[in-house]
């Protein structure tokens, strides 16, 4: 049985052996990456898809903002374990999502992917026509979605991230010290 939930600490070098089997290293050179880098994804909104232990999906979305300053969420990346593919669970995942999304009052989602894959979503290049992201982008895969009627209408401009930032290693360190120090006390 496959389990949809949050994404946890643990789930991260299991997800990024998943994106590489996916997509390949040179992933890290999408344009979306650079609006991901250094963020947090939007707050309840990282999932993970686990059967026995095991991951074999994840999906994300990410805050950013048009370059009118209208609010959206970055969606990827989508993956599914190679040996699962085929079988709803990039479907369930993408639901899942959404309906969250649409749950915590988000109004729009854009992603660059596949239109023939996203449309049934109820994505269209036509939502995202007047944006741009910050780099190279194929136009006919930049897509949009509204989950609130006219979120993206007039929407235009170029994407800038506005997620929280990470901490760094070295504060996140620092932290879960202090914290094992306050437990221990
Ligand atoms: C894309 C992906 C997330 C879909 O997840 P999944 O669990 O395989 O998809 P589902 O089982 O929910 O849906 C399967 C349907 O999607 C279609 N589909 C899958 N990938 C597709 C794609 N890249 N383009 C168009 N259609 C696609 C299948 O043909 C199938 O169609 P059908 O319902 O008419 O038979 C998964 O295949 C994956 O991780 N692929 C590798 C990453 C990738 O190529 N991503 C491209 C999207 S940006």
């Amino acid at each position: 049985m496959i389990q949809i939930r949050d994404e946890i600490a643990s789930d991260v070098a299991a997800r990024e052996h998943l994106l590489d089997a996916c997509f390949g290293p040179s992933r890290v050179l999408k344009t979306s990456q650079r609006l991901r880098e250094g963020r947090l994804p939007a707050r309840g909104l990282a999932l993970s898809a686990v059967r026995d232990e095991k991951l074999v999906g994840t999906v994300r979305l990410w805050d950013v903002e048009t370059g009118c300053g209208r609010p959206a969420l970055l969606l990827g990346p989508l993956a599914v374990d190679p040996a699962l593919q085929g079988a709803g669970l990039g479907g369930s995942l993408m639901r899942e999502i959404l309906g969250r999304a649409a749950a915590y009052g988000h109004g729009a989602v854009l992603l660059v992917g596949d239109a023939p894959y996203y449309a049934r979503f109820g994505f269209a290049q036509a939502k995202a026509d007047a944006l741009y992201m910050p780099g190279p982008f194929e136009r006919e895969r930049f897509l949009g979605l509204e989950l609130k009627a006219g979120a993206l209408a007039g929407a235009e401009g170029v994407l800038r991230a506005t997620g929280a930032f990470e901490a760094l290693p070295e504060v996140a360190a620092e932290a879960a010290a202090a914290a094992a120090r306050r437990r221990a006390a």
